[in-house]
């Protein structure tokens, strides 16, 4: 059975109350149940992991490796800043989707800026939370049987 790790980054944990003009009321417990759903559907296991640390992202994703197959990624701000998670990246070799809940190139420019799209498989952004469902099914297709 395929697994993939679902990895959230900073201020996720506040979804539901943060901003919800932009990322709307659901909040990461429901993605979370959403994600378990779909992944029944699916037949796949999953790990649901939000972090506020740079330093624990990276760490989640050294420990993807040889554990699961694949990882969804919402790296938050990170997105925009972060070598050293695309570094990580490039380190474990495993398929990453970067996801976003809102699309990133509708908002502000330093937004636009990615450092993870260049190490990733595929982006999925502004979606809201149906992007992690989409993420799941596109890592699925992607890892094939
Ligand atoms: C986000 C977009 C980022 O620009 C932002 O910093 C976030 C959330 C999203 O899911 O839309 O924290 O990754």
């Amino acid at each position: 059975m395929k697994s993939i790790l679902i990895l959230n980054g900073p201020n996720l944990n506040l979804l539901g109350s943060r901003q919800p003009n932009v990322y709307g009321a659901t909040t990461l417990p429901q993605i979370q149940e959403n994600c378990v759903e779909k992944a029944d559907i699916l037949n796949i296991k999953i790990d649901f992991i939000q972090s506020n640390h740079e330093g624990a992202l990276i760490d989640a994703l050294h420990g993807a490796k040889g554990v699961h197959d694949g990882i969804i990624l919402n790296a938050g701000a990170y997105t925009h800043t972060s070598i050293a998670i695309m570094d990580a990246i490039s380190s474990v070799e495993l398929p990453v989707i970067e996801l976003h809940l809102s699309n990133i190139h509708a908002r502000e420019p330093f937004r636009h800026k990615s450092f993870i799209a260049p190490v990733a498989v595929g982006v999925i952004a502004g979606f809201g939370p149906h992007g992690y469902v989409l993420a799941l099914e596109a890592m699925v297709a992607h890892l094939g049987q």
